[in-house]
């Protein structure tokens, strides 16, 4: 270890880290750009000025290594100076968007300006045009004026998914960001280029002028989209969920998450959900009271003696437990579980970034939870079928085919949905089957092991469907004989807001 003093404060780094580092241990302020913890050293932006050991010359933090007993600061006159003169330059040919930018509110630009910057610019010429919308790619839009040419998202497919599709084309004031002869930025992760574009120069499709970003409020949470189980923040309002990025975890995903983990909030929003309990008579759906789904579910689970529960790995630990406690509570009943694996041919695939085969983010849970399984037969022969289905029918390629063919079951069948299952007109049930609500992860606490075998906490967010159950809840109630209070929602007359600031690592 090395100690060194910044700005005054003594701090030990490893050896071998940079005065940026050192700078990001004290969480001392620093101004810089193109300096990213997930990336190489660029050095391009020249913002991440210091002086050492009060010598004439500045230096750029971010490329220089901490030495034993090094003086560092960044809060002498002439460093404070050429900040300023930094700032100014990178913003000359920065237009004047804010009100429109979608970045307004997280940029990077604004919050360096507020904090740094504060000059008067003495620049008289007009501004260098370049062009506002460019269609990178299937997700991604760039606005060639914003951009501050810090490399960031340059090195990002250079290094990280080594694609090389972008790269700076052209010189001096008309240096632009582009893909060589417009192919497009199609890699699987390009997305994170948006996180990580410190202005609003690369913009996500599904998120551009969708929320100004101090309305929305976020929770922590792990993606559902496969067994990597990144760390994500989860951003909504009470309008629902708009959009998910990715949190720094060195154990699993790095700075990074896939663009597919991106969507998963689409299947938790209001239109595609089951929102209240309804039952099926005569090919159609009719909603049933709390009190009238509870004798209903009473009566069919007193009535039945074999039991077959079709469970998938898309639940968490909390809610396999809550099931082995039931089953083994009801010892005058066969209980059988039968096991739905989804995409069985490419189940064990991984891409060699985090992308996993296994598309659900429970799976070592649901193993570990040390159910027998019984071969999907046997869901024939019950006379009642309890099936949570998956949360997220998009990953799930055969949800339809398994919906029909438990349409076909001549059985009592119990059903625990997210989507709205009930739209599906092709689709008969049997009189009497339930279609009960249910929570996704972003509504409800627990934990998922992913398939490193690690332990991970999911938060309670908003509450987009009131009447949603976990699974837990719903075996809860049939146990006890009476609903757990669903969840209300707090009305609210204004808009929410939230105090928001770039992150720029
Ligand atoms: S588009 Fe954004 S990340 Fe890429 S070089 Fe420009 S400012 Fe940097
Ligand atoms: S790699 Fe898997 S867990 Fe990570 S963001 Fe993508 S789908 Fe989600
Ligand atoms: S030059 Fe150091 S962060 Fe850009």
């Amino acid at each position: 270890m090395f100690k060194c003093t910044i700005n005054g404060h003594e701090v030990e780094v490893p050896e071998g880290a940079s005065v940026i580092e050192a700078f990001k241990l004290l969480k001392e302020d620093i101004a810089h750009y193109c300096w990213h913890p997930g990336l190489s050293i660029a050095g391009v932006c020249r913002l991440c000025m210091v002086q050492i050991d009060d010598g004439p010359r500045l230096h750029i933090a971010c490329n220089t290594l901490v030495k034993d007993g090094m003086k560092i600061t960044n809060q002498t006159e002439v460093v404070k100076e050429a900040v300023r003169w930094g700032m100014d330059f990178h913003l000359i040919n920065h237009p004047l968007d804010c009100p429109i930018c979608d970045q307004a509110g997280e940029c990077g630009l604004q919050e360096q300006y507020m904090k740094y910057g504060q000059y008067d610019s003495s620049m008289a010429e007009k501004k260098v045009k370049k062009r506002k919308v460019v269609d990178l790619g299937e997700r991604v839009v760039l606005d060639s004026e914003r951009c501050i040419l810090c490399s960031r998202c340059v090195r990002f497919t250079d290094e990280v998914t080594k694609t090389n599709e972008l790269g700076i084309f052209n010189r001096g004031d008309h240096s632009e960001i582009g893909t060589f002869e417009d192919q497009p930025l199609d890699n699987k992760y390009s997305l994170n280029t948006v996180d990580i574009c410190p202005v609003g120069a690369l913009t996500s499709k599904d998120f551009r002028f969708q929320q100004r970003v101090w309305y929305l409020k976020d929770t922590d949470s792990i993606c559902t989209g496969c067994s990597t189980g990144c760390s994500i923040k989860v951003y909504h309002n009470k309008e629902g969920l708009f959009r998910v990025k990715p949190v720094f975890n060195e154990k699993v995903n790095g700075h990074w998450m896939c663009d597919e983990g991106r969507d998963l909030y689409k299947h938790v929003n209001a239109p595609v959900r089951l929102k209240q309990i309804l039952k099926s008579v005569g090919n159609e759906w009719f909603p049933l009271g709390l009190e009238r789904a509870l004798d209903h579910l009473n009566e069919a689970f007193s009535k039945a003696e074999n039991i077959s529960v079709l469970i998938t790995a898309q639940h968490t630990v909390e809610e396999y437990k809550a099931l082995k406690n039931w089953a083994q509570q009801l010892q005058d009943k066969t209980i059988n579980f039968v096991y739905w694996k989804n995409n069985p041919e490419s189940f064990d695939s991984f891409d060699g970034l985090l992308i996993r085969g296994d598309k659900n983010p429970n799976t070592k849970g649901l193993l570990e939870a040390g159910f027998e399984f019984a071969d999907a037969s046997v869901l024939d022969s019950s006379d009642l079928v309890l099936a949570p289905m998956p949360e997220n029918p998009a990953v799930y390629p055969k949800y339809m085919e398994k919906l029909e063919q438990l349409s076909k079951l001549q059985t009592q069948l119990c059903l625990l949905s997210v989507s709205n299952i009930t739209q599906h007109e092709t689709i008969n049930f049997a009189d009497g089957t339930l279609a009960i609500p249910m929570k996704t992860a972003f509504e409800k606490a627990g934990h998922f092991i992913n398939h490193q075998g690690l332990t991970q906490k999911i938060h309670k967010g908003r509450v987009i469907v009131k009447a949603a159950l976990g699974l837990d809840e719903l075996l809860q109630a049939i146990k006890i004989g009476k609903w757990i209070q669903p969840q209300l929602l707090k009305s609210r007359k204004t808009n929410e807001s939230s105090k928001v600031s770039g992150e720029l690592w």
